[in-house]
């Protein structure tokens, strides 16, 4: 900065020296000559003529007089030095004018840098406020790696972290530059600053396949997250450990560097060496295992969909196990997810629990039911012994008895599980889709819970969403019109204030019923509806299907959004009085949670897949979200809401401000029943 600063105040200096021009080519005399004009006449600019001729008469007066040939020639002479004279002064005006503008434009260029430097100072500074969390990461995994190193006892490290998450030490408690420091150093400031005092912290590990920015592909990635994210805002302490795809996105991930010793796992009949990255995503520690003997495993154009995906997540699995005991890491809860890394169930209370981990219990959640059914023997590969698991009160497929159902043996080997819908209800999940786990979540039914997906409120909320003309929320509805005016505006759409406005937003174009929505549309079109209907899929639809879809409802009040535009999906969230929801359930989109976020009725999208209608069960038990909706717009149509914002538009508003009020965010309902688990687990 400071060398950035200097070089735009030499600019004049360089500018004048350097500048070239008639002036630099004349003689030394004529310099001198006016030189010696310019502090005489003490005023350069605007010398006029007749003044300057004046002057000269007054001094050579009596030559001229005597009027001599010679007198003349020496007159003419005088005369021709003054023109050249006065060129001069005229010419070097113009010079130190441009030198003064130059002068200037870098003494305003000088302030602009001055006022960006202040501006980065003070970003510098709130930085360094939201990265109170970032720091104790940094120190938690510098903790990490020296027990790797051998630096300090698992003991000593277990204590220090849950101390320093308790006291969320910040940068200001240690002498600057403490993360510079060697390990030793660091450790000797630690000791120092944390007197023996024990307390009771409660650490999460998740071992996971996903996470959100660094890898996603469906709602696990924005799950581990927002949860994490929540959890902390809570006080506990909670990380990620990821397998390090080739694809992940390390931009990310602060401060990620690799530690120095290596970690083994065993994995088909000897020990293999990984590689160990350490780092902080949104204020949550991350640990990446890179295998290294089987690098191949990661380095994938997918996360998913390969025939070895048991190996692969297998060995993930255990080599996170093998990773926490060697680290040293006594954690609460550790929490697995899906089938990928539910072999960690059996793998911990078969080996790890012995490994000084007894006081460690394991969360599952589930978000679907897929499932990986393997041969017995592989479970050999990651040292399980397959002569004991395979039975039917643990890995044993309940229908294909050859085989073994990992998802199974994480729902038998788990303290909890959860599976997390905004909408079905635990009876509905353990006895309604055809997932062949009845018998076993029939058995372990008391430990199943329900919790909603959150919903990610620092990005969607109207009272402080960027993208929108006017924010608003349930207490200032203003913003809500200003934003239904500018979407129309913006699409061509009258804005007489008298149509409904109702948008519809998709994906995947396959995952649409094209039919009811063009049933739906032309069925209303008569009422003055308008519909915005927005393609959010990645490459650009080249379905026929949706282009002659697009042809046939070509009209006055229907338009098309495709393209992938942050602002434009939430203004049509807010701009519209309606939004039409395929399903209630959907953990990738969440349309219907954001339609009630922004003031807008989440209404089905077909009356025969109201699929609402099979899939609440009006059960005590029920979300929040659940319980709103089967109160409201479960049973009701685009018709009737539309009858309704006719006839009776108090009821329709109260319904409307009701939504908004709801909290759905991460820290609402999912993060209670989420921190309900981890505490009944932690008292087993
Ligand atoms: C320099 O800038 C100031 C204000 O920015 C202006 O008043 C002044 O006339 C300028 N001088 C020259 C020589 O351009
Ligand atoms: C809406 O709120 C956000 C966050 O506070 C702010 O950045 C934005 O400028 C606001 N929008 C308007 C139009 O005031
Ligand atoms: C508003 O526009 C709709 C068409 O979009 C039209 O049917 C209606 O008559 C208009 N109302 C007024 C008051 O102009
Ligand atoms: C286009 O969309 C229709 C309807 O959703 C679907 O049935 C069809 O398979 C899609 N075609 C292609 C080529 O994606
Ligand atoms: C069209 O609307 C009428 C009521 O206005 C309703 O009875 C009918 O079922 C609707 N048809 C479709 C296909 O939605
Ligand atoms: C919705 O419809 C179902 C059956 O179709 C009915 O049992 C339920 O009471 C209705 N809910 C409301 C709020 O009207």
């Amino acid at each position: 900065m400071k060398a950035l600063i200097s070089t735009a105040i030499a600019c004049p200096s360089s500018f004048s020296s350097n500048s070239g021009g008639p002036f630099h080519r004349e003689s030394a005399s004529v310099r001198a000559r006016f030189g010696c004009w310019s502090r005489k006449s003490g005023e350069v600019n605007g010398l006029p003529r007749p003044s300057v001729h004046m002057e000269l008469q007054g001094q050579e007066g009596a030559n001229i007089s005597q009027s001599s040939n010679e007198d003349k020639a020496r007159h003419d002479d005088i005369w021709g030095l003054f023109k050249e004279a006065q060129q001069n002064i005229l010419y070097l005006n113009k010079q130190r004018q441009k030198a003064l503008e130059e002068l200037n434009r870098t003494n305003q260029e000088k302030e602009l840098l001055l006022e960006k430097i202040a501006i980065l100072e003070a970003k510098m500074q709130s930085g360094f406020v939201k990265d109170r969390l970032s720091f104790c990461w940094e120190l938690l995994l510098r903790i990490d790696s020296m027990v790797l190193t051998g630096i300090i006892s698992t003991n000593e490290a277990s204590d220090m972290r849950r101390l320093l998450v308790e006291r969320k030490v910040s940068g200001d408690d240690f002498p600057t530059d403490i993360l510079q420091e060697t390990d030793v150093k660091l450790l000797h400031e630690l000791r120092n600053f944390l007197s023996g005092s024990k307390g009771n912290g409660f650490h999460i590990v998740h071992i996971c396949t996903e996470m959100s920015p660094l890898v996603s592909v469906g709602s696990l990635a924005s799950y581990v997250t927002g949860l994490s994210r929540a959890l902390q805002r809570k006080g506990y302490l909670v990380e990620v450990i990821l397998p390090k795809y080739g694809s992940l996105d390390l931009d990310e991930v602060q401060g990620l560097r690799e530690i120095e010793a290596e970690s083994y796992s065993y994995f088909n009949g000897q020990l293999h060496a990984n590689r160990i990255w350490i780092g902080v995503a949104y204020g949550i520690g991350v640990t990446l295992i890179e295998p290294k003997d089987y690098a191949s495993f990661f380095n994938r154009e997918k996360v998913y969909g390969y025939s070895d995906d048991f190996e692969r997540f297998t060995y993930f699995s255990r080599a996170s196990l093998d990773y926490i005991v060697k680290a040293g890491k006594k954690p609460d809860v550790l929490h697995i997810h899906n089938w990928e890394t539910a072999i960690v169930g059996p793998l911990f209370w078969d080996i790890f629990v012995k490994q000084g981990l007894g006081d460690t219990r394991i969360l599952l959640t589930c978000h679907d039911f897929r499932q990986s059914l393997e041969q017995p023997d592989k479970l050999s590969l990651c040292g399980l012994d397959p002569a004991r698991l395979h039975r039917p009160d643990r890995l044993q497929d309940n229908t294909n008895k050859l085989l073994i159902n990992i998802l199974k043996g994480g729902v038998v080997y788990s303290n909890k599980v959860i599976f997390l819908s905004s909408i079905h209800s635990k009876s509905r999940i353990i006895y309604g889709p055809n997932h062949g786990l009845e018998p076993t979540l029939d058995i372990h039914k008391d430990k199943l819970v329900v919790a909603p997906l959150g919903f990610d409120s620092s990005i969607w909320d109207p009272s402080k969403d960027r993208f929108l003309p006017k924010n608003y929320s349930v207490d200032d509805m203003k913003g809500k019109a200003v934003c239904k005016v500018a979407l129309q505006q913006q699409l061509g759409l009258s804005d007489n204030g008298s149509s409904v406005l109702v948008g519809f937003i998709f994906c995947e174009v396959s995952d649409v019923d094209l039919e009811s929505l063009k049933s739906l549309v032309r069925n209303t079109s008569s009422r003055g509806v308008q519909f915005i209907i927005m393609d959010l899929s990645k490459i650009p639809s080249a379905n026929m299907s949706l282009g002659s879809f697009q042809e046939e409802l070509k009209g006055d009040g229907v338009r098309f959004i495709s393209r992938q535009d942050e602002a434009s999906s939430h203004l049509v969230f807010a701009g519209s009085d309606i939004i039409l929801c395929p399903s209630f359930h959907d953990p990738i989109l969440q349309l219907p949670e954001k339609a009630l976020k922004y003031g807008a009725a989440p209404v089905a999208l077909s009356s025969n897949s109201m699929g609402f209608r099979h899939s609440i069960d009006h059960h005590a038990e029920a979300t929040r979200f659940s319980q709103f909706i089967s109160s409201t717009f479960e049973n009701m149509s685009l018709n009737q809401a539309l009858d309704e914002i006719r006839n009776n538009p108090s009821k329709w508003k109260q319904r409307i401000m009701e939504g908004m009020a709801l909290d759905l965010s991460w820290d609402a309902e999912c993060c209670d029943i989420h921190i309900s688990a981890y505490t009944a687990i932690k008292d087993l």
